[in-house]
């Protein structure tokens, strides 16, 4: 919590390493799509669009509030956890959840907007996140479906993500990357243990595969005839590779892993396409899609309560981080501003 200040201190000078007045916007813009071009990081001091500035906020945010929104459903099966064993992980796997959105608000905030400001918009429900996490965990199933689906669809997004053009989001995902594979392997392990169980637990889990399936292809975004950011992203090379092209990666990938666990993914036109060497997917129902992202997903409304209530129980421990940190501002320099 504390210490974010060392980020931010620098963006008073924000735009300042660039000559002003005698350079023509045109000329700058040029420059900076040539770094970008060359495949150099872009730094929180560097001279940036304004557009570049927004998107980054508006891509980091969404993405921060969904790691920490999707400590939610897991969060609910710590105390139903079937052993030791499966609590010990899960409770460590929701942790690194959390600090992934610390991760994130940090970066965000080198761009020049405000941690508490951030977190404000997700309260008041002004904030997007991935809709993935308003749908709810029914069974202990969904653990493993959720480590083994969404984590892996995270994965497929975020690991190009590391090749971003802003430097401060890349580090970040680096270090992310690496907890993110872990989720997945636990999530597919949870699952093969069910697959390999009894037949009421094959069935847990292939009930599980069935409710979370549609969700987490609709996790890579509408398709690329329909998504506005897309084109710009990629010029920027914030994103890598198009929604389309990273869903279709992910099923490449899955489909196999479901016939390994023995278990049958819930679309009756999935089919090998031989020539193309790609699994053909039936068509996305993006009515739920919109359903869900315009707030009438079964969850959307308890997990901003959850958020809210957490955010009030925390209070006392940040007033006591701050006036610990003013107590000792002295000694401890750089957590003052946090
Ligand atoms: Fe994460
Ligand atoms: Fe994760």
């Amino acid at each position: 919590m504390l210490g974010f200040g060392m980020y931010t201190q620098a963006l008073d000078s924000a735009g300042a390493a660039e000559p002003q007045g005698d350079v023509d916007e045109v000329a700058r813009l040029e420059r900076f799509q040539a770094r970008i071009d060359r495949d150099e990081k872009i730094e929180p001091k560097d001279w940036m669009p304004a557009d570049y500035r927004q998107a980054l906020i508006r891509q980091i945010a969404q993405h921060a509030h969904s790691e920490v929104v999707g400590m939610l459903p897991e969060g609910n099966w710590i105390s139903r956890a079937p052993s030791l064993r499966r609590k010990v992980v899960l409770i460590a796997k929701v942790q690194d959840e959390g600090g992934h959105g610390m991760y994130l608000y940090s970066a965000a905030e080198t761009l020049g907007v405000s941690r508490a400001a951030l977190i404000e918009q997700l309260l008041a429900g002004r904030a997007k996140y991935s809709s993935i996490f308003n749908y709810p965990t029914l069974t202990w199933a969904d653990i493993g479906a959720i480590g083994w689906l969404v984590d892996g669809a995270a994965i497929m997004n975020q690991i190009p993500l590391c090749r971003c053009s802003y430097g401060p989001y890349a580090r970040a995902m680096v270090r992310i990357c690496k907890e993110e594979s872990f989720h997945q392997r636990q999530g597919y392990e949870l699952m093969l243990t069910l697959a390999r169980g009894s037949a009421a637990q094959r069935a847990m889990a292939q009930e599980a595969l069935n409710r979370w399936w549609w969700p987490s292809l609709m996790m890579f975004g509408p398709s690329d005839a329909h998504s506005v950011h897309t084109a710009q992203s990629m010029r920027w090379k914030i994103k890598r590779f198009s929604n389309d092209e990273l869903r279709q990666k992910f099923i490449d990938v899955t489909v196999p892993q479901a016939q390994y666990l023995g278990l049958t993914v819930p679309d009756p036109e999935l089919r090998w396409d031989e020539p193309a060497q790609h699994y053909r997917a039936g068509p996305i129902d993006w009515s739920e899609f919109q359903a869900v992202l315009e707030g009438g997903g079964p969850c959307n409304r308890e997990r901003l309560a959850a958020r809210r209530e957490a955010h009030e129980a925390g209070r006392w421990v940040r007033e006591a981080a701050v006036a610990y940190a003013e107590k000792h501002g002295a000694h401890a320099e750089p957590a003052r501003s946090g």
